[in-house]
């Protein structure tokens, strides 16, 4: 195997619930999908908005390539009227996960660390290893009402352990909670530079008095400080591939970070002419798409917290008590479930297994890296009818006090010997 770097060797196995799922679909058998946070699959979008999509695509599809390593001046233009920021501090990309590639090639030498939060995004750890990071985590608590970072005063000073720039993500993922006042104004004397990932920032409820970006140029900030938003959660469009980051802190430090992006940008130029020449429409198609999908998570929150009431044992775990942000919706369940798959495991594995064999597909909550077992993950895009239909399984198969359902079937017994066999990996 010497021919493999060792960043592209992914460890198989090992996630009972994702393996549990993937046998559960093969089987046929109905599986209800709470999970999918993908728009363009979501029932959301009528067709005059499809329409509408494909006739801004249409019109960049004439245009002559350009190519510009930050992106065409007249998107970025469009794009700095939305977000409050000069057009020569944006730089288009082809994803976030681009943008992260590329801040991890202008912040970190290799090998080096990163810090991220948890629980947080779980990709963030996987596109940073494939650069050669390593993830130093700082925790989100929950402090009741909401999750609130804690943050990282002193990493362990040891050599090579330090990290080199700080990550969050506002609304975060899956949790919801929005940066405060108090934490930009950390945020603001860190002397490592700190990326935000905001590609939530138009569903933080309540909204955010002006765009993060204008914000934070607001504050006399000491160091680098990048944001990152794409079209993917922006306006609905995961296809459209075209994301965008901001920079923002000193001038001479902008300065020198514009130079070494354009060198990084330049060796890439990821995004398509199309899109790029699409981007001033799109941006003016993306308020009305921002509204349905702000009114699907209305819609599924409500329902969520209704089922709640009947079922105190459930609690929807908002980040604030005036709201919450991102797509996800986080329920509190009892701790007390155990199951065959992980005889030793964490509850909400188990938890989130039995609601598997029941036609659920719920994540747990240490798929996100959180520490408590009491939590499980859901998508607040949901189709509504099939989330209202089934809130019910949910409630019984939660219920803390009648105990889990036994799995009798020959056919059952044989998928948990080869959980098991997984697990063991
Ligand atoms: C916090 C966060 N950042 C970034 C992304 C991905 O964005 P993109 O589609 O632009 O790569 C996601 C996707 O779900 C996300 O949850």
């Amino acid at each position: 195997m010497g021919s493999f770097s060792e960043r592209s060797d992914v460890a198989e196995g090992g996630n009972v619930w994702a393996e549990a799922r993937a046998r559960r679909r093969a089987t046929g058998l109905p599986l209800v999908d709470w999970v999918t946070t993908d728009p363009t699959r979501a029932g959301l979008f009528p067709e005059e908005d499809v329409v509408a999509f494909a006739a801004a695509l249409s019109q960049g599809a004439r245009a002559p390539y350009t190519p510009a390593a930050f992106g065409l001046r007249r998107a970025r233009e469009a794009l700095s009227e939305v977000l409050e920021v000069a057009p020569d501090r944006l730089v288009l990309l082809g994803s976030t996960s681009e943008g992260y590639s590329l801040l991890a090639k202008l912040l970190a030498d290799v090998p080096g660390c990163v810090a991220l939060p948890a629980p947080c995004y779980p990709l963030l750890p996987l596109l940073f290893a494939q650069e050669g990071l390593a993830c130093k985590r700082y925790p989100l608590v929950d402090s009741g009402p909401g999750f609130v970072p804690v943050w990282p005063e002193s990493f362990a000073q040891k050599r090579g352990a330090d990290p080199s720039f700080l990550v969050t993500v506002s609304p975060a993922s899956p949790t919801g909670e929005c940066l405060d006042a108090a934490s930009l104004a950390w945020l603001a004397q860190s002397r490592r530079p700190v990326v935000i990932d905001a590609v939530f920032e138009p569903y933080a409820a309540p909204l955010l008095p002006r765009p993060l970006g204008a914000q934070l140029d607001a504050l006399p900030l000491a160091s680098l400080v990048v944001v990152l938003g794409g079209l993917s959660k922006f306006a609905g469009l995961p296809q459209a591939k075209l994301a965008w980051m901001s920079l923002h802190g000193p001038a001479s430090l902008v300065a020198e970070a514009q130079r070494r992006l354009a060198y990084l940008a330049d060796s890439l130029l990821s995004p398509s002419g199309p899109i790029q020449h699409a981007l001033p429409a799109l941006l003016k198609l993306a308020p009305q798409r921002q509204m349905r999908l702000k009114q699907r998570l209305a819609e599924n929150t409500l329902a969520l917290e209704q089922a709640c009431v009947a079922a105190p044992w459930l609690r929807v775990k908002h980040a604030s008590p005036a709201g919450t942000g991102g797509w996800y919706r986080v329920i509190e369940a009892p701790a007390v479930f155990s199951h065959p798959a992980v005889p030793a495991g964490r509850s909400d594995v188990a938890l989130a297994l039995h609601l598997l064999d029941a036609g659920l597909e719920l994540y747990p909550g240490e798929l996100f890296g959180f520490d408590s077992e009491r939590l499980l993950v859901l998508s607040a895009l949901a189709y509504p009818a099939a989330l209202r239909a089934h809130l019910p399984t949910l409630i019984a198969l939660t219920d803390p006090h009648e105990p889990p359902p036994a799995r009798s079937s020959p056919d059952d017994r044989s998928r948990t010997r080869a959980q098991q066999a997984a697990c063991a990996r």
